[in-house]
């Protein structure tokens, strides 16, 4: 059982390392984040009521993300293993996710810790853009798209989240600071952490991710 957490502040590259984890150990990511954006997009109540905290760079409820990812986790394509991504956020979702993972028999194998200085982290995700058709990440700078404005992999347009706007991105980072980064002290003492500096070019940290799995 593959079982992995992907602990990071915003733009720490936990969306891009995961896809890349997915697809060579095929084992499903699990981004809290895409699925509350997919709650919203649909205009389901669930949806209606996280937009508010999403837009303003708060957390949204602990009970709701933790009622998402215990659905998530019994589906089939967990069997071998899953990769968290941006869940848990708060020591009482740590505290849930350990409840569930041994209610429904799985395990965490490994807690990566990706760091990125803090002045970083802004230019990343001010400049991300996203591909609505197939969820492909780029960077206008530092992992632009080969025609602009457009998926490399499916041609659909590129758009900019509505939280990376700067002044929401500096209440993720404080909202990070305060109810996140406990987590790597909560952690430290299970053995499952392991750092990772996510600086530079996106294969060799995904290489040393790699190492680290296998
Ligand atoms: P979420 O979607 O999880 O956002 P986040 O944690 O703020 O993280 P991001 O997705 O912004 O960054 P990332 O680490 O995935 O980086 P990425 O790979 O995209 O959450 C959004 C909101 O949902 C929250 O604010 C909250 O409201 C709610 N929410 C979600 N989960 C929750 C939970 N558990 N509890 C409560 N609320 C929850 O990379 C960023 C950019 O950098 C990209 O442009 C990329 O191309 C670029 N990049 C990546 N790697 C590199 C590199 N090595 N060098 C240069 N550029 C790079
Ligand atoms: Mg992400
Ligand atoms: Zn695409």
């Amino acid at each position: 059982m593959l079982g992995i957490i992907l602990l990071g502040p915003p733009g720490a590259g936990k969306g891009t390392q995961a896809k890349k984890i997915a697809a060579q150990f095929s084992i499903p990511q699990i981004s809290t984040g895409d699925m509350l954006r997919e709650a919203v997009k649909q205009g389901t109540e669930m949806g209606r009521q996280a937009k508010s905290f999403m837009d303003q760079g708060g957390l949204v409820p602990d009970e709701v993300v933790i009622g998402i990812v215990k659905d998530r986790l019994q589906a089939p394509d967990c069997a071998k293993g899953f990769i968290l991504d941006g869940f848990p956020r708060t020591i009482p979702q740590a505290e849930a996710l350990d409840r569930v993972t041994k209610e429904l028999n799985k395990e965490i194998r490994v807690v990566l810790s990706l760091e990125v200085d803090e002045k970083e982290l802004m230019e990343r995700l001010c400049g991300r853009r996203t591909c609505t058709g197939c969820g492909a990440m780029y960077h206008v700078k530092f992992n632009p798209p080969k025609a602009a404005g457009k998926c490399d992999k499916c041609g659909t347009a590129l758009i900019q989240r509505d939280d990376d706007k700067e002044e929401t991105i500096r209440t993720r980072l404080v909202n990070y600071k305060k109810m996140t980064e406990p987590l790597l002290r909560y952690y430290q003492g299970s053995g499952k952490i392991r750092s990772v500096r996510a600086t530079g070019d996106i294969d060799a940290i995904y290489a040393g991710i790699a190492k680290i799995l296998q």
